[in-house]
């Protein structure tokens, strides 16, 4: 059964498609001007990526009736792993538990792919907001870095 996910204001977090009706409000999707040595400054680079390549696909992340955030996962085919990635919670809406709604939404997707054994994704090791949250989902650090972000995976049965 799918699991409802909320935020602390009581919202409704869901992951939706990027449609005609959704992408501009996702590609705004800014962090802070601090957070942008660990993330893309708009959301748009996630979801050019996206559209350009067939390794990842970006999701908006609407909290009630507003878009506000942005995920993205893909699928290694040599390593047989799933991979989450640019996670951006809005700079006026971080704080409220959106990330941590958006990181249970994500992580009970991959999971139910019958494909999907290990979620993996990667972090700045001064990101600590981040990689708390990460932590607390039971992801542990696999020894690899990429690109010096620390390489975390979650086994999934
Ligand atoms: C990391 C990020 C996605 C978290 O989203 P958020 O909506 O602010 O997070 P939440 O309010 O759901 O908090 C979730 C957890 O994150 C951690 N966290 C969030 N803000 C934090 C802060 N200011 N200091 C320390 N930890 C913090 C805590 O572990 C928190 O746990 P809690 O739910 O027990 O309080 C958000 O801060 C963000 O978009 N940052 C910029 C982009 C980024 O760094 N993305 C990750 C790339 S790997």
């Amino acid at each position: 059964m799918t699991q409802q996910f909320t935020d602390r204001q009581g919202r409704a977090v869901v992951l939706e498609e990027i449609t005609e009706g959704n992408w501009r409000d996702v590609a705004d999707v800014a962090p802070t001007d601090e957070q942008r040595r660990y993330v893309a400054a708009l959301a748009a680079r996630y979801l050019l990526l996206s559209e350009r390549g067939e390794v990842w696909t970006s999701l908006g992340v609407r909290a009630g009736d507003d878009i506000v955030g942005h995920v993205m996962w893909a699928y290694d085919d040599e390593e047989g792993t799933h991979w989450i990635g640019g996670m951006v919670v809005s700079a006026a809406e971080q704080g409220k538990g959106v990330g941590r709604a958006t990181m249970g939404a994500v992580i009970e997707r991959l999971s139910d792919l019958p494909e999907c054994r290990q979620i993996r994704l990667s972090y700045h090791p001064d990101n600590t907001s981040a990689g708390s949250l990460y932590t607390s989902f039971g992801f542990r650090p696999t020894g690899d870095l990429e690109d010096e972000e620390i390489v975390m995976a979650l086994p999934v049965s």
